[in-house]
């Protein structure tokens, strides 16, 4: 046993009951957080472009974006409850030892929200600043999920965190950790090619009171996305291929479920690829959510093959309390239907404006 890795606390509910509330949570914090950043990223190509359709699009898609971050953290606090209730012994010591990059974050998306606040609420009085401003977000939300990955990969090496007795001022990173780099690469490419997506889709709002803008937000957004996604049958297999050696194999035929997870989310990366190209927008997001639900859990399946010779999640103690969990789920299932309706609402107030 690593004496470096505090002893868990118990837990309120069986482990299975957390575990799936993280997947889910995790799932819609990854599908926002893409949305927020791809599109990011065309709003800021679209100010380098001068004709009137695309700088309709780029307000229209300015607008989205403070909604995006908002939708991003508040999903991703909900995931980082879950995670810390099953891994907290290994994700806090990792958050601990590059602290000080970790803190960070909170100011460092500050920042970017109020950045997307001042590019949505000043659009046109902003000028050329405004490119000046999302470059700015831009490379603050290509710094988070760097931190994040760092941190996620770090928590997976209790052995690297000695490093700490040689750098013990909060800012131990993961750099020399291989599947670093190509991990990074598969969250940032997914990101923009999802911003693709979101572009075609919100494009589609469009159809009938300006046909002219969802034509060219749907030629945009699924160029984009068939393309990055198509990138990904090269940055994927690299990633896979950066793992240790016993973990590929498992993943390549001797986990069943592991391998189960991979072809699943290889046969749906098939056929959205060919909806892709053919530009189906819908067809598209159709298949996209269970692909992206088939990767959450791939991940998961690797966090825990990795940390398995320390520890399992069976080895945590419950010691029975079901009812705030209950309160949770009931809380969840309001609050998203409530969210469910104010969306609608304001789609079709923005609708009736146009
Ligand atoms: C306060 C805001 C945020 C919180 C609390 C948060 C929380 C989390 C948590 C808890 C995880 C790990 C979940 C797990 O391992 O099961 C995670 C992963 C991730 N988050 Fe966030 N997040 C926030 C904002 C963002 C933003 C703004 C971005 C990107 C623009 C982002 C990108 C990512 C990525 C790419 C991962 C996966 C990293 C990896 O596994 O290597 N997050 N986030």
């Amino acid at each position: 046993m690593n004496p470096l890795i505090p002893l868990p606390d118990p837990i309120p509910v069986a482990w299975g009951y957390l575990l799936a509330l993280l997947l889910l949570v995790f799932s819609l914090h990854l599908l926002f957080m893409n949305c927020l950043l791809g599109t990011t990223a065309v709003t800021l190509y679209l100010q380098r472009r001068s004709d009137a359709v695309a700088n309709r699009l780029a307000t229209e898609l300015s607008r989205a974006l403070p909604l995006l971050m908002a939708f991003t953290v508040n999903l991703g606090i909900a995931a980082l409850l879950f995670l810390q209730v099953l891994y907290g012994q290994f994700f806090y010591t990792s958050s601990i030892l590059m602290g000080s990059y970790w803190l960070a974050i909170i100011p460092l998306l500050i920042l970017a929200y109020y950045a997307l606040y001042w590019v949505d609420l000043r659009y046109r009085r902003l000028g050329r600043q405004r490119w000046l401003l999302l470059a700015g977000v831009l490379a603050l939300l290509l710094a988070v999920p760097f931190l994040f990955s760092n941190n996620m990969t770090l928590m997976l090496h209790p052995q690297r965190w000695s490093g700490y007795f040689d750098q013990d001022n909060g800012t131990l990173l993961n750099l020399a950790d291989l599947t670093l780099w190509p991990r990074y690469a598969h969250f940032i490419a997914a990101a923009l090619a999802v911003g693709g997506l979101f572009t075609a889709t919100l494009g589609r709002c469009y159809r009938s009171r300006a046909p002219e803008l969802a034509a060219y937000a749907r030629n945009l957004g699924m160029t984009l996305f068939s393309r990055l996604t198509l990138l990904q049958l090269l940055i994927g297999p690299l990633f896979l291929f950066s793992l240790p050696q016993p973990l590929r194999w498992q993943i390549l035929g001797d986990s069943p479920l592991a391998t189960l997870l991979l072809t699943t989310a290889l046969a749906l990366l098939a056929a959205l690829l060919v909806n892709a190209f053919q530009q189906r927008v819908l067809t598209s997001l159709a298949l996209l959510v269970p692909l992206g639900c088939c990767m959450v859990a791939l991940r998961a399946w690797l966090r825990s093959a990795f940390l398995q010779p320390h520890f399992t999640l069976d080895q945590l103690q419950v010691v029975p309390q079901y009812s705030p969990l209950l309160v949770f789920v009931i809380v969840l299932l309001f609050g998203s239907a409530l969210i469910g309706w104010l969306l609608y609402q304001a789609t079709r107030a923005a609708r009736q404006d146009m």
